[in-house]
């Protein structure tokens, strides 16, 4: 039986989310972005769904983070709501829509959460945002957090190599975490940092640890879903694990297309009214 099959009709909510954490069984999260794609990785029994702030990069082809809008999330959002049955539906609030002004940052999940209809939203940062995270919560609104290298603040890091490799930020990433759980956030997203420092920080909190780059000792994993299979071929850094090469399979499914039309092998007669 599929895992679909089998846990159709629970959904996933932050409770079971909690729950999984103290039973020791590993959460599972991938990106999505559309109703096709969200459609598939939900029916294949996906725990979680991050519209994630990569559709910047992904879907829209830009360098960062930085130029999606809020307006933009929110249409990638409600795409990929429709399609899910099952998984908790995540949504990255976009740079400049939450940082500094906790009015703000309560009005953009506001209005993701009421226009999409997702489950969550996800804002990167620690005591920097804490009035933002409070706030949102206030509202219940569940909020995820994500620390580590945020993609966001990319121009400050100046690079994507690996974060709190030093003892200093290491002592910060782990309080911020601590801060985070205080605030009442449900999870933690934890990027790009050393395995023995993601193990520290999922063992010290009691909210489930999703880890990108982050080890194996998390509470579980997620990745950017055209990265995982191999549609992104370009970005291929050390913890992407490839699960197919839906490029090439693309590749070859449009050039056998092409060819067939040229040499008007296609449509054929069955293929004709
Ligand atoms: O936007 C995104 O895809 C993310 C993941 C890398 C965690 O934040």
């Amino acid at each position: 039986m599929s895992v679909h099959q089998s846990t159709h009709l629970k959904r996933i909510t932050t409770h079971i989310l909690q729950e999984m954490k103290k039973r020791k069984e590993k959460i599972s999260m991938l990106t999505a972005y559309d109703f096709s794609m969200a459609g598939i990785v939900d029916a294949a029994g996906i725990d979680m769904i991050l519209v994630g702030d990569s559709a910047s990069n992904v879907m829209a082809g830009h360098e960062t983070t930085l130029p999606i809008t809020l307006d933009q999330m929110i249409y990638h959002a409600t795409s990929v709501v429709r399609a899910v049955e099952r998984a908790l539906v995540v949504v990255d609030i976009p740079f400049g829509s939450y940082q500094g002004n906790s009015s703000e940052a309560l009005r953009s999940a506001i209005r993701i959460m009421k226009e999409s209809g997702a489950h969550a939203v996800k804002v990167e940062g620690g005591a920097e945002i804490k009035e933002s995270v409070i706030r949102i919560l206030s509202a219940g609104v569940p909020v995820m957090g994500h620390l580590g290298l945020t993609p966001q603040s990319i121009y400050k890091f100046g690079t994507y190599t690996v974060r709190a490799k030093e003892k200093e930020e290491a002592k910060k990433l782990l309080e911020d975490a601590k801060i985070l759980e205080e605030c009442g956030c449900f999870a933690l997203v934890l990027e790009k940092i050393p395995a023995s420092l993601a193990k520290e920080v999922s063992a010290a909190v009691s909210i489930p640890v999703i880890g990108i780059g982050a080890g194996p000792d998390v509470d579980g994993q997620v990745l950017v879903l055209h990265d995982m299979l191999g549609i992104t071929q370009e970005f291929q850094p050390r913890f992407l694990r490839q699960y197919a090469d839906i490029r090439n399979t693309m590749l070859k499914a449009v050039g056998d297309y092409i060819k067939d039309v040229k040499s008007e092998d296609f449509p054929n007669q069955e293929e004709s009214y």
